[in-house]
C-alpha cells in the first residue's frame, strides 16, 4: 500500500551509514548502472558503502510513495545536477531531496513544492570556522555570528550552514545562487527562518531544523506553507517489505 503524503506535509527520514552494513549487498541490487558506476569510483570502501546505502534507501523510500518497485525508478537531473523523478514514474507531484554526511543520510519528501535538505555531523572541529563565517555568510548572518558568545558559536555556525545549504538545494541552482544573496536565522534556540532574499520573497519559503541523532544537525527548506512529519529512522528491512516509521 502507498505511503500517504498529504499535500501540505514534508516527510523527513534518516538512516545511519556504516561500512559494515548488511544492507549494502541487497541495496546495490536496486541501483541503476549509472549509480553503480558512480559507486565504483569511490576509492574508500566506507564512501562506496555510504553511497550505495543512501541511494538504495532513497529508492526504497520513493517506491513506497509511488507504490512501485525501487529498482524501476528513473531519475533525471536539473541544470545544476538536482535529481528529480522522471515523468515516466507516473507521479508528477512527488518532490524529494537527500543529503549525506559521515555516518548519516537524510531524506525529505513532499508534493508540488521545491525542497532541499542538508545534514552535517557537528562533533568535529572546523578549524577555519570564524573565517568561513566571515567569508561565506551574508553580512547580516556574519554580524549575528560575531555577536554570539564562544560557547554558542559552533551551534550558530551549523544552524547557519545547514539552513543556507538546504535553501540552495531547494532552489537547485548549486553555488550559482550566491551564499551572500540571502540570510537565515542562526542564533541557538531561534526558529529556523529565511530572513531575507535578493530574488523573490522570503515568506514564500519555510525552514525547519532537526536533530535526528546526537551530533547531527539537519535543515529543510521548502516552498511554504507546509507541516513537518518526522518519520524517524529507516531501519534494515527486507526488500519488498514496508519501511518502518516510529
Ligand atoms: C549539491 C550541493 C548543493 C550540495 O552538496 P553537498 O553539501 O556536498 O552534499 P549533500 O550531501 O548535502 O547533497 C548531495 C545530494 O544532493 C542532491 N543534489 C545534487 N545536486 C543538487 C543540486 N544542484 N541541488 C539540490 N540537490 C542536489 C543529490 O541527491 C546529491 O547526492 P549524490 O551526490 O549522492 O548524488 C553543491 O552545490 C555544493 O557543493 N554546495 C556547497 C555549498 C556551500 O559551500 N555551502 C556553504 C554554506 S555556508
Amino acid at each position: 500500500m502507498c505511503l500517504e503524503l498529504p499535500d501540505n506535509q514534508v516527510h523527513f527520514w534518516y538512516t545511519r551509514l556504516a561500512e559494515q552494513d548488511p544492507r549494502v549487498s541487497r541495496l546495490r541490487g536496486l541501483l541503476s548502472s549509472d549509480e553503480i558506476e558512480r559507486a565504483q569510483r569511490f576509492h574508500q570502501e566506507r564512501d562506496r558503502s555510504s553511497f550505495i546505502i543512501s541511494h538504495g534507501v532513497l529508492r526504497q523510500l520513493l517506491s513506497r510513495y509511488l507504490d512501485g518497485k525501487p529498482e524501476d525508478i528513473d531519475f533525471e537531473a536539473g541544470p545544476y545536477g538536482k535529481p528529480s523523478l522522471c515523468p515516466s514514474c507516473g507521479d508528477h507531484s512527488l518532490q524529494f531531496n537527500m543529503s549525506h554526511t559521515e555516518g548519516m543520510a537524510v531524506f525529505a519528501v513532499t508534493r508540488n513544492r521545491r525542497i532541499g535538505v542538508d545534514v552535517e555531523r557537528v562533533d568535529r572541529e572546523i578549524k577555519d570556522r570564524d573565517e568561513i563565517a566571515a567569508g561565506f555568510f551574508s553580512a547580516q548572518e556574519a554580524a549575528v555570528f560575531r555577536s554570539l558568545p564562544e560557547e554558542d558559536r559552533m551551534e550558530g555556525f551549523f544552524n547557519c550552514w545547514t539552513r543556507k545549504e538546504s535553501f540552495i538545494k531547494a532552489k537547485g541552482e548549486g553555488l550559482s545562487c550566491p551564499l551572500d544573496s540571502f540570510a537565515v536565522t542562526l542564533r541557538p534556540g531561534e526558529e529556523a527562518k529565511l530572513l531575507a532574499v535578493q530574488e523573490g520573497r522570503s515568506e514564500d519559503w519555510s525552514m525547519a531544523s532537526l536533530e535526528p541523532l546526537d551530533d547531527y544537525r539537519a535543515a529543510i527548506t521548502a516552498e511554504a506553507p507546509w507541516q513537518l512529519a518526522d518519520m524517524g529512522e529507516v531501519v534494515d528491512v527486507p526488500l519488498g517489505a514496508s519501511v518502518e516509521s516510529p
